[in-house]
């Protein structure tokens, strides 16, 4: 048989899995770091890095977490030259998450001269109170000192991460946070409604009935999230994700409409928009996912075993699964959906090999005539309502 070239992988995710302390609401794989088990970390994600970068050609990279800022600036410096001399920088877009407690000029400088060009901040919430009702170690100053830090050493692209319908957000404050978020100035925002995440403390505040949850406040929420978005210049491209279009040069000059099948807004993040596509991407270090070639792997959500299993030169995978075609493609419709832009049906095609208008005819005249989508000849897409529980029509589409 002819040799066969195989694409390398153009996209790279790592989970960094510490943070100064955990948060009231969060479930993703970190714990409050140590010394000593960071040092091992770094070494064993450099092990990783070593053993997937012949695969390996990063248009985008994602360094999230955790709180990948918390890492020193020595521990960085080893990271980024291991990438350097395993051929992995250059990426288009490289990201890396930061708490506003975590940031300094240092570690930024040295991102930016690495080759990183945007940031992301978790800042949930711009409510002195709120902050700490959530148990995060940052105050609303600190996020406006590390933003100004982050703009000196020359970062053009930076992403704030916020939340609502969180418990005692009133109206008012959800949207003096919003104000005062967009009057930053920053380039992206990420605005999630608040998960109760089981074995997290607030899911254990709620089954106690210290709150409860007020949905139709959720949903108005959401609605001033979008009226201020739009006000601010800035483009929802996902349920949760807006790129400011307005930059000094000028008003972007397609309108949505017409380029929604096309291109997504210029600060739009790449590096999620290949996960909601469908594409391949490697995910290293505890607990990260990856999918490469049809196969999805999950690394183990334990460090000292992920440095152990590394340290014996073998990647610390806990599972790798090979969906069945349709099935794949129907999360592939799935994530898509999410995106305002939805699915156009070529591009479809050429990612699942499945035809969206044959295999989900029947779902796709029902969510139309609930006018919770639209569909013309070029794709189909979710309306306003339809992204508003893109969960629910998610399930539709699973086989
Ligand atoms: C891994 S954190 C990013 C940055 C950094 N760790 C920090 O929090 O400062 C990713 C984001 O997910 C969001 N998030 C985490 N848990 C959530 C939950 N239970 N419900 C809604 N959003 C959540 C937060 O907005 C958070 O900033
Ligand atoms: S939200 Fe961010 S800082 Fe808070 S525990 Fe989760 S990962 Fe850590």
């Amino acid at each position: 048989m002819p040799f066969q070239p195989v694409t390398p992988v153009s996209s790279l995710y790592v989970h960094v899995p510490f943070c100064a302390r955990k948060c009231e609401y969060c479930a993703f794989y970190s714990e409050a770091s140590h010394g000593e088990t960071i040092q091992r970390y770094v070494a064993a994600l450099v092990r990783e890095f070593e053993l997937v970068a012949p695969d390996l050609r990063p248009h985008t990279v994602f360094f999230g977490g955790g709180t990948p800022s918390i890492l020193n600036l020595k521990q960085w410096e080893t990271i980024l030259r291991a990438m350097e001399r395993l051929d992995l920088l250059g990426a288009e877009e490289w990201t890396i998450e930061c708490n506003p407690a975590t940031v300094s000029g240092e570690k930024a400088k040295l991102w930016r001269s690495y080759g990183v060009n945007r940031v992301s901040m978790g800042v949930q919430s711009l409510n002195e109170a709120l902050l700490d009702r959530l148990g995060r170690v940052h105050s609303r100053e600190m996020v406006f000192k590390s933003f100004d830090l982050l703009r000196r050493a020359g970062f053009n692209n930076i992403n704030l991460d916020l939340m609502f319908a969180i418990p005692g957000q009133t109206m008012d404050i959800w949207s003096a946070t919003l104000q005062e978020a967009m009057a930053l100035g920053g380039e992206h925002l990420s605005c999630y409604e608040v998960i109760y995440e089981e074995d997290t403390p607030l899911f254990a505040q709620l089954q106690a009935g210290e709150f409860s949850v007020d949905e139709d406040l959720a949903c108005a929420m959401y609605e001033e999230l979008l009226g201020r978005a739009s006000d601010h210049g800035f483009e929802q491209y996902e349920i949760a994700n807006f790129a400011r279009i307005k930059d000094p040069s000028g008003p972007h000059p397609l309108a949505l409409d017409e380029r929604a099948l096309s291109e997504p807004p210029r600060y739009a993040c790449r590096h999620n928009i290949n996960y909601w596509r469908g594409g391949s991407y490697y995910g290293l270090g505890p607990s990260a996912a990856g999918y490469v070639r049809g196969i999805r792997t999950k690394n183990w959500s334990n460090t000292i075993l992920y440095c152990e299993q590394l340290e014996e030169g073998k990647r610390a995978i806990e599972s790798r699964e090979e969906l069945p075609p349709l099935r794949r493609a129907g999360e592939t419709a799935a994530f898509g959906l999410r995106m305002n832009a939805g699915w156009p049906f070529q591009r479809f095609q050429q990612t699942t090999g499945y035809d969206l208008r044959q295999e989900w005819a029947r779902e796709i005249s029902q969510l139309v005539a609930q006018d919770w989508a639209q569909v013309d000849a070029q794709g189909f897409r979710l309306t306003s309502t339809g992204l508003r529980f893109a969960d629910a029509v998610a399930e539709q589409f699973l086989r």
